[in-house]
């Protein structure tokens, strides 16, 4: 048998004869990182002891001492000045003890028809509620980046690439405006996530519901929650709202990762396609000739810690029987972490993006003489009525030819080009040309000019709606 400790102050204490192992009390601690919910914690215990004095479990004046005690609570954990206890555990018993002590007895009647359990449910709630809404606004910045990017450079052309050859020619803008879409795409799975988030779920109690005639609504309503949970075990086992956020940090985590490879990839002396700005760009404390795409390395690899994050959740939850299990305490690190990781890397990827030099004349290089033109010289054959699959063959065996000489199919005078197929005229150079390559792919989406301005357009209105 263990020693007998000193007779412990916990909140829980009645039951117990001893008090809690040091070790126990280290390993169950949530207070070191779970204070972060502290302004929510009291934002919701407001709302509680409003709706408790407003259904007549509270007097008034208990109702009143509570919100006074909690004001002061709220002003000394944003002064710095709060006395964390680790021996009280978590966020919650702290304020509930601090508020006790502040204002007698009454404060012994805030946790009246709550329990931790539906109490910590709400905090992670309405945190998370709140820094989605952070990440979306920025979210939408980077995307006016973008756009603000694109529709400068109208006219600059550079290399498209499949399996990274070079395949077809693109403009910068429509390069561009394809990562507009895949941050619109996070930013509508981010709203929709916030619907599934936005559910109160004070009222459940430990598990079961409560014996007090409670009025959910109200504390809603107050919240600003656009629903009630509709089944108390849920309420308080569930955090796939959790998971869900954490998928959608994940995917947008993955979005810029892959702009932070290409970024990356064209900062190198082999692409040139950008240059940073020293203040966007590191050294080496080596070699002093470096400057490093450090930026958009971290972003690629700040991915890797929200997957992580994503599957730590999705590994707790798994195994869980109805309904709260303390295993649910883990859900809160990962998601800090994602939180803090998204939003950083969102805001300096913008920061990034607004201020990389983009360098047209070594992406036009980069395009020309490179036989990106080829699929359009088959095209043209086609047109002129021979079988695609045989036009292909034709300018297959021409690219061949100018390989071997070193020069570019409209480099070739037509009585070349003629050996190659009859069917070649003199209007084939004008049709050859990256300008007109690009012009031709006027198809919805397409990269022509005319297509991309249409896309801008379209792109600026939705950033309007939300
Ligand atoms: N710190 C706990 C958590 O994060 C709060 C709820 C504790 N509930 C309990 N029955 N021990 O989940």
């Amino acid at each position: 048998m263990p020693k007998r400790r000193q007779q412990t102050t916990k909140p829980w204490g009645g039951r117990f004869r001893e008090g809690t192992h040091p070790a126990v009390e280290r390993f169950t601690a949530s207070v070191h990182f779970d204070r972060r919910l502290a302004p929510y914690d009291i934002q919701g215990s407001m709302a509680h002891a409003r709706m408790l004095a407003k259904c007549g479990i509270l007097t008034r004046a208990e109702a009143e001492a509570i919100l006074r005690g909690l004001r002061v609570i709220l002003r000394e954990v944003e002064r710095g000045a709060f006395p964390w206890d680790p021996s009280l555990e978590d966020v919650h018993m702290n304020i509930e003890a601090r508020l006790t002590r502040k204002i007698g007895a009454a404060g012994g009647k805030l946790h009246t028809a709550r329990s931790r359990n539906d109490q910590v449910a709400l905090d992670l709630r309405l945190y998370l509620r709140d820094q989605i809404q952070v990440l979306r606004r920025q979210v939408r910045e980077l995307q006016g980046v973008l756009l603000a990017r694109a529709g400068a450079h109208l006219d600059v052309i550079l290399p498209g690439y499949t399996h990274l050859q070079p395949a077809q020619p693109v403009l910068l803008a429509h390069h561009l405006l394809a990562y507009f879409e895949m941050f619109q795409r996070d930013r509508e799975r981010l709203a929709s996530c916030l619907d599934r988030v936005n559910v109160l779920p004070l009222g459940a109690g430990a598990l079961a519901g409560t014996t007090f005639a409670i009025d959910p609504h109200t504390v809603a309503a107050d919240l600003g929650f656009a629903r009630v949970a509709a089944n108390s075990l849920d309420a308080v086992a569930d955090r796939d709202f959790v998971a869900e956020f954490l998928a959608c940090a994940a995917l947008l985590m993955m979005h810029l990762s892959r702009l932070g490879e290409e970024i990356v990839l064209w900062a190198s002396a082999e692409f040139g396609f950008v240059t940073l700005p020293d203040a966007l760009a590191t050294g080496s404390s080596m070699m002093p000739q470096k400057k490093n795409p450090d930026v958009a390395e971290l972003a690629r690899g700040k991915a890797g810690r929200v997957y992580g994050a994503l599957m730590g959740i999705l590994t707790v939850l798994k195994g869980l029987p109805l309904s709260y299990n303390r295993d649910l305490q883990e859900d809160k690190e990962g998601l800090f972490d994602a939180v803090d990781t998204a939003q950083a890397t969102v805001t300096v990827m913008a920061e990034l993006l607004r201020g990389l030099r983009f360098r047209p004349e070594r992406m036009r290089a980069a395009a020309a003489g490179r036989h990106l033109n080829a699929t359009d010289v088959a095209d043209y054959l086609a047109a002129k009525g021979v079988p695609f699959r045989a036009a292909h063959a034709v300018v297959g065996r021409l690219v061949r030819h100018c390989l071997e000489r070193g020069c570019a199919i409209e480099a070739l005078p037509l009585e070349d080009l003629r050996r190659f197929s009859p069917r070649f005229g003199r209007d084939v150079y004008e049709y050859l040309t990256l300008e007109a390559c690009v012009a031709r792919r006027a198809s919805p989406g397409g990269t022509a000019p005319a297509a991309v301005r249409r896309a801008l357009r379209d792109a600026a209105n939705r950033l309007k709606v939300e």
